[in-house]
């Protein structure tokens, strides 16, 4: 009889409907295998590109993991599966609303209950937060997170702070002004490294043995962590639930009231990460040579899977 995997994702532009499918097609190949995809979809779909306002009023509803409405799923929750994929996307250093919403369903509790997990991550380039708000979700729901892969833009920080805005704005998918790099994670990485994590998961997959996954996936470089980035992300993890508060004391998602609000996070988040992240990648380079094992401690940490 096949092995089943089910794979939970969501997608705006298929950026990371094209992260999964390349790293499962070693499980595509596979004929003991049966993969189910399972897209979540919203009632009311999110925008694609966003207007600065339709985009930021997402932000405190995102940070606070208040969930949209989503159409039924495919999938008969009471269906047994031996391995659940979980593909998702950071939103303001939060799961996407989307996936955050499957998981406070009644359908993921059944689904997920005792259930090994994999994550797959793409976005931008900061994820720990998400991840370690994922793990919590996870763990509530008995689900065990046995494994983590990560693709990112590999551009420097300012540079995909530019063109994730052209791609969230204008839907620019290509080389903003013909000169910037394409946004997002590279086809060439994907198809180079992709099916390497994806072997790997899969080689575990087929002797139901999953404690050594996460070392050989780290190995073989399927988490990216910068320092820079991780101090910047520390940054905002702390400032980001103040700031949704404040927003959403005037009002829920679309009200006129909150709508100054709203607007004054728009300009403030990016003026804040232009002026932190050279200042941070300056930081980021003295830190771990004055504070070595507390840099070497968090990293270790978030290239794994267990919850602080
Ligand atoms: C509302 C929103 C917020 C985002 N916030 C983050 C973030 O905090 N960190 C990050 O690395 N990427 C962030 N991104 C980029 C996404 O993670 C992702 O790269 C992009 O949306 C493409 O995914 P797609 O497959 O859904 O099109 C954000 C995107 C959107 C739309």
């Amino acid at each position: 009889m096949k092995k089943r995997v089910l794979v939970v994702y969501f997608t705006q532009s298929g950026q990371l409907n094209n992260a999964v499918r390349a790293t499962l097609s070693p499980f595509e190949k596979d004929e003991n295998v049966e993969l189910v995809y399972e897209e979540i979809k919203p009632v009311t779909p999110f925008p694609f590109p966003w207007t600065f306002m339709q985009f930021f009023d997402k932000f405190p509803e995102c940070v606070q993991g208040i969930p949209c409405e989503l159409q039924s799923l495919k999938v008969n929750p009471n269906e047994n599966f031996d391995l659940i994929i979980i593909a998702y996307q950071a939103w303001f250093l939060s799961v996407s609303i989307p996936i955050n919403s499957f998981l406070q369903t009644e359908a993921a509790k059944t689904l997920l209950k005792n259930k090994k997990v994999v994550t797959v991550i793409s976005c931008r380039n900061m994820w720990l937060n998400a991840q370690e708000k994922m793990k919590a979700s996870l763990l509530s729901l008995k689900a065990d997170l046995v494994g983590n892969i990560t693709y990112v833009d590999r551009a420097s920080n300012l540079t995909s702070l530019i063109t994730v805005m052209a791609f969230v704005f204008k839907g620019v998918q290509d080389k903003y002004l013909g000169f910037m790099p394409v946004y997002g994670v590279s086809k060439e990485e994907l198809a180079k490294d992709a099916p390497v994590f994806g072997g790997i998961v899969l080689k575990h997959f087929a002797r139901n043995e999953y404690s050594g996954l996460q070392k050989e996936l780290i190995e073989s470089g399927a988490i990216k962590i910068k320092a820079n980035l991780m101090i910047l992300e520390g940054r905002g993890k702390i400032f980001f639930p103040i700031y949704a508060n404040f927003i959403s004391k005037k009002g829920t998602s679309g009200t006129k009231e909150r709508r100054a609000r709203v607007r004054s996070f728009g300009i403030i988040l990016p003026i804040v990460v232009f002026t932190l992240s050279p200042i941070i990648t300056v930081i980021s380079r003295v830190v771990p040579l004055l504070f070595p094992k507390k840099n070497k401690r968090e990293m270790d940490y978030h290239s794994n899977n267990f919850l602080r």
